[in-house]
């Protein structure tokens, strides 16, 4: 594992971002993060189209999302700090959380993404965050239904149901069940909060 910025290598690309970020992970020893990188890439895309959101961008938020896996989380703060992110006190207490604005920011520096909507997916896929927009919520949703550990999520028929209402009606799903255990969570993120209070009023609107 990498303990500094600093120390990751220039990567070669090669101008097919499944291969390269694959590719990434694999050599920075992140071979079950490599394979579920691809699966959430192949569900953002399928929800994308669902939603009429960009399915190319959403395939390659999917693939990025969670690159900074190379990093422990003891390692995490010192790692943000370095290339200059904003640390919440929330992240410093709980440093895995940090990892979606690492990603966010490798996906700029190491990946070439340009494009800022795949900056704010990446940035937000864990806890999401106030006024999120379209392509966030597809990312949030994909990921939550692939998730990285062994099994399937207890989550999973609820948020495959309320995928078929709407978009938000499937990123509540997964925020209410954090939420009604918020006091089991070893933090509650700011961001999640704003979620939670943001996609309740817009269900009651609809
Ligand atoms: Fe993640
Ligand atoms: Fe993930």
């Amino acid at each position: 594992m990498i303990n500094s910025y600093d120390e990751l290598r220039v990567h070669e690309l090669t101008g097919n971002l499944r291969d390269d970020v694959y590719r990434f992970l694999r050599e920075h020893h992140c071979p079950k993060t490599a394979e579920h990188v691809l699966k959430v890439g192949d569900e953002a895309r399928r929800i994308a189209v669902l939603y009429d959101a960009d399915p190319v961008a959403a395939e390659y938020a999917g693939y990025l999302h969670d690159i900074s896996a190379i990093f422990p989380n003891h390692v995490r703060i010192q790692v943000s700090r370095e290339v200059g992110l904003d640390v919440l006190p929330e992240e410093q207490q709980f440093p895995m959380i940090i990892h979606q604005k690492i990603s966010s920011y490798m996906a700029r520096d190491l990946f070439g993404m340009t494009d800022p909507e795949i900056w704010s997916a990446v940035g937000c896929h864990t806890t999401l965050k106030a006024e999120a927009s379209l392509l966030d919520k597809v990312l949030f949703v994909a990921d939550k239904i692939e998730w990285d550990q062994t099994g399937s999520p207890p989550y999973l028929r609820d948020i495959t149901e309320q995928l078929h209402i709407s978009l938000d009606h499937a990123a509540f799903q997964y925020i209410q069940h954090l939420w009604n255990q918020r006091e089991s969570l070893a933090v509650v993120h700011p961001w999640l909060q704003d979620a939670y209070y943001d996609l309740r009023d817009a269900i009651r609107l609809k």
